[in-house]
């Protein structure tokens, strides 16, 4: 079974796309995730088939692993919803648990990828001069309509948003996805969400001090699964911790947010406004906000 379905993986066509263009047209907010999709879809079927194929426990060599991996390379280039990149590694983690430590680092060329989308654009730097930002002075900067959509689309970036936030489909997935925030906040609440993160944090995503049987502590975001805790350190470029979950003495949230506050302090009026635009907009250059 393994033989014939890593033989339909290779000689895969295109990816068939389903109609949907009127589903994508029904919504301006999720509707761009549809509309995403159609105009770059990932190997679907296949992805399911690699997905399937996890549980084969006979049948595999190495160059079969490796068709997996290159397959799921490819799909994290085209688009799907937000957790799709999450999904995609889940996949990839299946294969790679499967596999001897000799195994997995032969295919260690390929297996490393960051499938959370990155930016296709070019990235400004930040001009300022910055301020040390309250919400009362930054509320006083609300000419959107005059807003610069690709200013503040690469801000997004270079605030480091796009580190742990997705947005209109790019970014990372440590908070909470804003694409929907011109459907459920106003600029105040996410003007206070950036400059007081600790106001106001949801326990989804605070952040959690864990106590384990040796003595240590570890504080991060706190995921359990089965019987395993894994806790993401504040340092989103950093490897998480996994534990069995017997080994965890007490788990209790700490007062204060993972986002650092501060984060818009190096930017000048303009800036501030071309970013909260970007936001308020969704991530769509179409949107209201802009006076269109
Ligand atoms: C280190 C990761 C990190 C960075 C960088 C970061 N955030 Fe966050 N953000 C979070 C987390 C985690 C939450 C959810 C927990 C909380 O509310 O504190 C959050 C919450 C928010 C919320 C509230 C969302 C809601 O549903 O209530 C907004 C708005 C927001 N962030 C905007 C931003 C903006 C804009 C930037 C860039 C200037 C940014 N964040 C940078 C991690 C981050």
């Amino acid at each position: 079974m393994v033989e014939k379905t890593i033989a339909l993986i290779e000689n895969r066509g295109a990816p068939e796309v389903p109609d949907w263009t009127e589903i994508a047209a029904r919504n301006p907010g999720y509707g761009g995730t549809v509309q995403r999709f159609l105009d770059n879809s990932p190997p679907a079927r296949e992805v399911y088939y690699a997905m399937m194929l996890s549980n084969a426990s006979k049948g595999w060599t190495l160059d079969r692993r490796r068709t997996i991996i290159k397959l799921l390379n490819e799909a994290s280039k085209g688009a799907g919803g937000a957790s799709f990149p999450g999904f995609l590694a889940n996949i990839r983690d299946l294969h790679l648990g499967a596999m001897s430590n000799e195994q997995r680092a032969s295919l260690a060329d390929i297996s490393g990828e960051n499938f959370n989308p990155v930016p296709d654009f070019e990235l400004r730097p930040i001009a300022g001069p910055g301020r040390s930002w309250t919400v009362d002075e930054a509320l006083k900067h609300r000419n959107y309509r005059k807003a610069d959509f690709e200013n503040g689309r690469s801000l997004f970036f270079t605030t480091s948003c796009g580190a742990c936030h997705r947005l209109a489909g790019l970014g990372g997935d440590i908070g909470p996805d804003l694409t929907s925030i011109p459907n459920k906040f106003d600029d105040e609440y996410v003007l206070t969400a950036i400059i007081d993160p600790s106001r106001d944090i949801s326990d989804q995503y605070g952040m959690f001090e864990v106590k384990l049987k040796d003595g240590s502590s570890k504080t991060g975001l706190v995921v359990e699964a089965g019987d395993k805790v894994s806790i993401y350190p504040p340092d989103h470029t950093a490897e998480p911790t996994v534990v069995p979950a017997s080994e965890v003495v007490e788990t209790k949230q700490l007062p204060v947010s993972q986002m650092p506050p501060g984060l818009i302090n190096g930017l000048n009026p303009e800036e501030l406004r071309d970013l909260m635009a970007y936001l308020m907009s969704g991530g769509n250059s179409q949107s209201k906000i802009y006076g269109k």
